[in-house]
């Protein structure tokens, strides 16, 4: 079945692209260029939405299965910044790197050299027959140093619950299995499933 992704993050559409490697995964940019779509929602599920539901109505109507993520990281002490902020935490348009720094500048500025942190992922499915959202989190601690080179986003400073190791550093399938994206995909499954069933 053809899944539109309403995204064109590198790092998101390789670990979607890998998780349905039945399904012809395509980033909507290469079927109706880049797209300025506003997330002004208050949580992951509603921004979710909001990026499937813009995408979906400029597709032909019919076949088309659009799937967004909308994702971020949490860390409690920081009164749970950047959370829904996560892509955008030191300004409009700031680079992976920018806010991965505006992170531990704000961990030093409280004394902290790691704090307990979570990603949470939601995943909206929009498709002829309705809307589905569901949602992963992954728990583990963020610190001041940055390390490996591996995954994106905010991964050189996140370890894992249960690891030593940072994102950056460990093999990507280990992401794979345990990220917040692949649970809520895994949850994801059974309704894409069900919706190839109907436009097989
Ligand atoms: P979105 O594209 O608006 O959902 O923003 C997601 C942002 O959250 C990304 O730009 C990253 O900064 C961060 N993020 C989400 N998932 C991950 C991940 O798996 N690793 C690292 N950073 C992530």
């Amino acid at each position: 079945m053809k899944i539109i992704l309403a995204t064109s993050n590198r790092g998101k559409v390789r670990e979607i692209a890998d998780l349905f490697s039945e399904d012809e995964v395509t980033p909507y940019s290469e079927l109706i260029g880049p797209m300025h779509i506003v997330e002004n929602g208050s949580d992951f599920a509603a921004n979710a939405l909001i990026k499937a539901r813009s995408v979906f109505s400029k597709l032909p109507k019919g076949g088309a299965v659009v799937l967004s993520d909308d994702s971020g990281i949490s860390v409690p002490l920081l009164n749970h910044e950047p959370g829904i902020f996560s892509a955008r935490y030191a300004g409009e348009g700031a680079s992976d790197r920018e806010n991965l720094e505006k992170l531990v500048e704000n961990l030093k500025a409280r004394g902290l050299q790691e704090a307990p942190a979570y990603y949470t992922a939601a995943i909206a499915v929009v498709s002829p027959e309705g809307e589905y959202v569901v949602h992963g989190w992954m728990h583990g601690r963020v610190i001041d140093t940055p390390r490996g080179e591996g995954g994106f986003g905010y991964d050189p400073i996140f370890i894992p619950e249960g690891y030593d190791q940072t994102l950056g550093e460990l093999d990507p399938a280990i992401k794979r299995t345990i990220s917040h994206r692949a649970k809520a995909l895994e949850l994801a499954k059974p309704i894409i499933g069900m919706l190839r069933s109907l436009h097989a």
